[in-house]
This record gives structure tokens, C-alpha cells and sequence, in this order.
């Protein structure tokens, strides 16, 4: 049966790095006879731009109805001034809760070939491989009420709330724990539970199921430290389970351990392994159009799709090779340059991928 993948490009240097992704993906399913077809669908500002609306019902279909959907980025100035219920972002967000998208797997690891693209010294870096694992249904992302009222007093207040049910805790967790299994057996949980009462819950829930997991080693920690260590050593670390925003914001910072954002991968899935692959980058507006973003990102996306998704285990890993033979070579986009290497072109990185593929 065809596996069939929803095709979103978005905005910004979204449609210049999915072209990338795309260009390895169809070489590797004609050449290891995968099955997969591709469907193209507007999303984000392009889609306000064509329909009015940044998640159209035609786009939201093709995604349930897809095995997999792979994502570039939404976004940019021109629709800031839009109202939140019809900016961009609101379609991404849309395709994550209608999906069921809970689990965000966020993987930060250091190719050695970029240590000396990292702000942290080499030493530091060296090595690093960690995994955040951020819930992306709940939390103050999608809590009710939220807004902005105007008081008696005739100033304006906005508000949005923070929620988690224990059930929403539970199935992360339970997530999380089987993530640290296949590695290193350490969990750490991420919480501001000193002052809400909303964290504090989620270290009970997590705690309770982490008994359920007695060979995973569980530790806490509040966020503003986890922010702090993640820096300092974050080495320390084998996975991270957090909420939805300190996740958004922890691995933006995990992200530049490994020498750029344009690195950081990302799988959202489901409980059934149905997924949305994207980079954790944004669309990147000051450097759209110009040909320079990173695709390596995307690319691993890709990867962590036929890994996690189609179970094609093989094609993950030629292209996770073939990413490593690219950098082996020396060339490099302009946010992972460094002294000595190659500049090259967002195509230029694809084509370098997609050569080493071909050996
Ligand atoms: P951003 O991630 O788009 O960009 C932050 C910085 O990183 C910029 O300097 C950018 O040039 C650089 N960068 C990002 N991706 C890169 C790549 N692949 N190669 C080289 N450099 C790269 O974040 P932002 O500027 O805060 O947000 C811009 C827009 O993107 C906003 O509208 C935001 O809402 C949206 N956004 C979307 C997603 C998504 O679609 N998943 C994620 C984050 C932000
Ligand atoms: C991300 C992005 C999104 C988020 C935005 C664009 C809604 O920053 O995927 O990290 O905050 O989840
Ligand atoms: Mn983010």
C-alpha cells in the first residue's frame, strides 16, 4: 500500500529547505523502492494569503488522512498584524491538536565536524546527544480562557492559562520514560514547581509513573536552572521531558549546542506513531528568498520520519550518513560556517547530501 506523506511547505524558507528534504527523499524512494507519494498543501500565511485562513480544511484533511506530514516553517512580518486566530502560527497549532500530536521529540546532538560552529567551547560540546521531549497538545499553548479583556478600570488585560490534566501528564511521561529506555535510561523532568501549582502536579504524575519504569533514573529540575545547566553542561543530560513552552524555549537553546537551529530536527507523534516532521526552526524571514538556510534539519526530519513513522530504519540511517559525509567534506551553509570550510548554498547542501547518497 502507497505511503502517503502531506507535503507543507509554509512560508518563509520553508518552500527553499522542503525542496531539499524532497530532493533526498524521492532519490532514496526510487532507489530503495519505499512507496511513499508525496501530496502538496498551503499552510500558514500562504494559505491565509489563498484562502483566508491559515489551516485550510482541504490541508487538514489530506493530513489525517496521510501517514506522515512533513512541515518546513510558517510565519513572518507580513502577517503579524493579523488577529491571533488567523495568524500562521494558528495553523500549525491546528494540525498538532486536530492530529493528536502530542509528543514532541526534539533530538540536539553534536556532529563532531561542527564543534567549532558551536558559541560553547569545544569541550564542552563535545559528544553531546541529548533528546527533549516537549508535550505539544496542552499547556498554556491551547488553555482556556485566554485574551484580552478590557477592565473597569478601562485598562486593557491579557491573559492566557496554563492547564495539564493528569491524563495529558500521564501519556507524556509514560513517552518520555520509553524514549530515555532506548537510550541511556536517564530522565530528567523539567518544571517550575516551586511556584505552580500546575508543575506541581505534572512532578507528581511523572513521579507515579516513573515507578511504573524502574530501570529509568528520574530526576527534577526547575526550568530557570535547567536553562542555566543546559549551558553549562548540558552534557548532564540524556532526556528532558517538559512542557509545551519551556520545551519550545529549552530546545531553541539545545538547538544552538549544536552549532545552529538549522540543525535540530523534530518529530511530533501521536500514540499510534502517525507523525509531523519539522524543523525547529521558524521561517527565518531576515534570510528568506536568498537561497542561504540550512536544510540539514529538514533533511533529519525526514529521516527521523522514515525511522519513527515508516519503520524504515535502513533509509533513516543512509541518510543520517549521508548528512555526515556532507559535513566530512567540508561544505558548509553560512550559519555552520567556519574558517576553512566551504560556503555553500541551501541547494548546495542538498546536492552534497543527495552525492553522498549516490556514493
Ligand atoms: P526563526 O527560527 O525563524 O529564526 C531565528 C534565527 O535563526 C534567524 O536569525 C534565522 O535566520 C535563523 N535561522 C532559522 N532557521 C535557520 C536555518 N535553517 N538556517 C540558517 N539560519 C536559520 O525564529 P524567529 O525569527 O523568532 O521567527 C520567525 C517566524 O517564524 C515567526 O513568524 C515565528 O512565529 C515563526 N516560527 C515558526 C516555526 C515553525 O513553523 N515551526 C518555528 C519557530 C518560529
Ligand atoms: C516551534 C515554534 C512554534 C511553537 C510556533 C511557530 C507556534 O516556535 O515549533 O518551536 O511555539 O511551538
Ligand atoms: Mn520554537
Amino acid at each position: 500500500m502507497a505511503k502517503k506523506i502531506a507535503v507543507l511547505a509554509g512560508d518563509g524558507i520553508g518552500p527553499e529547505i522542503v525542496a531539499e528534504a524532497l530532493k533526498v527523499l524521492s532519490y532514496l524512494n526510487t532507489d530503495m523502492n519505499l512507496g511513499l507519494v508525496f501530496e502538496n498543501a498551503l499552510i500558514g500565511g500562504a494559505a491565509y494569503d489563498a484562502f483566508g485562513t491559515p489551516l485550510p480544511q482541504t490541508t487538514l484533511n489530506l493530513c489525517k488522512n496521510a501517514d506522515a506530514v512533513l512541515l518546513g516553517a510558517v510565519g513572518g512580518p507580513k502577517w503579524e498584524p493579523l488577529p491571533h486566530a488567523v495568524r500562521p502560527e494558528r495553523g500549525l497549532l491546528g494540525v498538532r491538536s486536530e492530529l493528536n500530536l502530542f509528543s514532541n521529540l526534539r533530538p540536539a546532538i553534536l556532529y563532531p565536524q561542527l564543534a567549532d560552529a558551536s558559541t560553547l567551547k569545544p569541550e564542552v560540546v563535545a559528544g553531546l546527544d541529548i533528546m527533549i521531549v516537549r508535550e505539544l497538545t496542552g499547556g498554556i499553548y491551547f488553555g482556556q480562557p485566554r485574551g484580552i479583556r478590557l477592565l473597569e478600570n478601562g485598562e486593557q488585560q491579557g491573559f492566557n492559562t496554563l492547564v495539564y490534566c493528569e491524563s495529558e501528564i500521564r501519556r507524556i511521561a509514560h513517552s518520555a520514560f520509553k524514549t530515555a529506555q532506548k537510550r541511556h535510561n536517564k530522565l530528567c523532568s523539567v518544571d517550575k514547581a516551586n511556584v505552580l501549582e500546575v508543575t506541581d502536579l505534572w512532578r507528581k504524575v511523572v513521579s507515579e509513573v516513573g515507578r511504573e519504569y524502574p530501570d529509568v533514573q528520574l530526576s527534577h529540575m526547575y526550568v530557570d536552572n535547567a536553562a542555566m545547566q543546559l549551558v553549562r553542561n548540558p552534557k548532564q543530560f540524556d532526556v528532558i521531558v517538559t512542557t509545551n513552552m519551556f520545551g519550545d524555549i529549552l530546545s531553541d537553546t539545545a538547538a544552538m549546542l549544536t552549532g545552529s537551529i538549522g540543525m535540530l530536527p523534530s518529530a511530533s507523534l501521536d500514540a499510534n506513531g502517525k507523525g509531523m516532521y519539522e524543523p525547529i526552526h521558524g521561517s527565518a524571514p531576515d534570510i528568506a528568498g536568498q537561497g542561504i538556510a540550512n536544510p540539514l534539519a529538514t533533511l533529519l526530519s525526514v529521516a527521523m520520519m522514515l525511522r519513527y513513522t515508516f519503520n524504515e530504519t535502513a533509509a533513516a540511517e543512509r541518510i543520517e550518513q549521508a548528512v555526515n559525509q556532507a559535513l566530512d567534506s567540508g561544505v558548509r551553509t553560512a550559519d555552520i560556517y567556519s574558517e576553512g570550510m566551504t560556503q555553500v548554498s541551501t541547494s548546495g547542501m542538498g546536492d552534497a547530501v543527495l552525492n553522498a547518497l549516490k556514493g
